[in-house]
């Protein structure tokens, strides 16, 4: 039977990913305050420690410092868990013939131009965030060749923190929002990563020569702004009463942030339908059954 390492169990994905991967064979789930087996990338020996005595024939790794605005000012710790523990992973997984999925994001990219990139379009981060998630991609690509990297965007889930959940409480607060309208992307679901993550699993179990960096993000495109009115409007549908009563669109520069952010976060997903053959839905569809989810509806 199949022996799954999970790394960052708890987080948006990796919360998901406990509920996919469990009937693909022993999934062994941690995260940094486990005491049996650590799972704590600011401790990358340790983790190193985990593979050796787990010996799992894949690890995924859904753990990262994903605080965008605070890693400009805690770049050490951002570059130890997204870069420096990520090589330890590869190395570890290298040396045990383990397949290593892991996810990367849009940030890798400047996000000039207006274009859906693909997966070999040259990178260019803009803040600390984006840097460090690059670094560990270039770790994996050198250190374990046997890899998943999967960029995604605009992440949501019912659990944790983000943008729709947000929404969803302060349209509850506040009759007026000011949203940026600028900035271009796709919401990508939790549960759709996870999903996407243990099919390729069983696909690379078939057919071993996909290996390499995917876009794996919901089709089609909105911004922040039309995000935030589709809540809203899925919301109501769906017999909420709101407070708020209008939003207005704003650029990226009415809100000043210590991390920059790409305007063109579009990623083009074409090679991972392919090659996986698989479908991604538009994102409204992932987007609308999470709003429904967490109104208990
Ligand atoms: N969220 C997005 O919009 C987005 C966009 C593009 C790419 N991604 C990538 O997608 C992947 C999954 O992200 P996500 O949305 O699931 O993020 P998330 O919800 O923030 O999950 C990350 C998990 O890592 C944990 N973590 C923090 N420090 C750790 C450490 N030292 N050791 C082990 N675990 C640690 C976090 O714990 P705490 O919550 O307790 O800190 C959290 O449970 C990440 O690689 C991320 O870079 C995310």
């Amino acid at each position: 039977m199949m022996k799954i390492l999970l790394i960052g169990k708890n987080g948006q994905v990796g919360w998901e990913l406990q509920r996919a991967l469990s009937n693909l064979g022993e999934v062994v789930a941690v995260d940094y305050f486990d005491k049996q087996l650590c799972g704590d990338l600011t401790n990358p020996e340790g983790v190193a420690e985990t593979i050796r005595k787990v010996l799992p024939d894949v690890v995924v790794n859904a753990a990262a410092h994903t605080a965008v605005d605070k890693a400009e000012s805690e770049q050490a710790l951002s570059r130890l868990i997204n870069a420096e523990s990520v090589a330890v992973i590869a190395k570890e997984t290298e040396k045990i013939g383990a397949l290593l999925i892991h996810y990367s994001t849009d940030y890798v990219f400047d996000g000039q131009g207006s274009h859906y990139r693909n997966e070999e379009e040259q990178t260019g981060p803009l803040n600390v965030y984006g840097e460090t998630k690059l670094a560990g991609e270039k770790a994996i690509q050198k250190l374990n060749k046997r890899h998943f990297i999967f960029r995604t965007s605009w992440v949501y889930a019912t659990r944790g923190s983000n943008f729709a959940k947000t929404m969803l409480k302060l349209a509850h607060e506040k009759e007026t929002l000011s949203i940026i309208n600028d900035q271009f992307g796709a919401p990508t679901g939790a549960e759709l990563l996870a999903d996407c993550t243990a099919h390729a699993i069983r696909f690379e179990k078939n057919n071993k020569s996909s290996y390499g960096t995917y876009h794996l993000v919901a089709s089609g495109e909105t911004t922040w702004f039309e995000y935030a009115n589709y809540i809203f409007e899925v919301a109501r549908e769906n017999g909420e009463s709101l407070i708020i009563k209008s939003i207005k669109g704003v650029p990226t520069s009415s809100y000043p942030t210590p991390a920059k952010r790409p305007n063109n976060s579009r990623l083009c997903n074409k090679k991972f339908q392919e090659t996986f053959d698989a479908l991604l839905p538009d994102w409204k569809e992932g987007v609308r059954r999470v709003v429904i989810e967490v109104l208990g509806k």
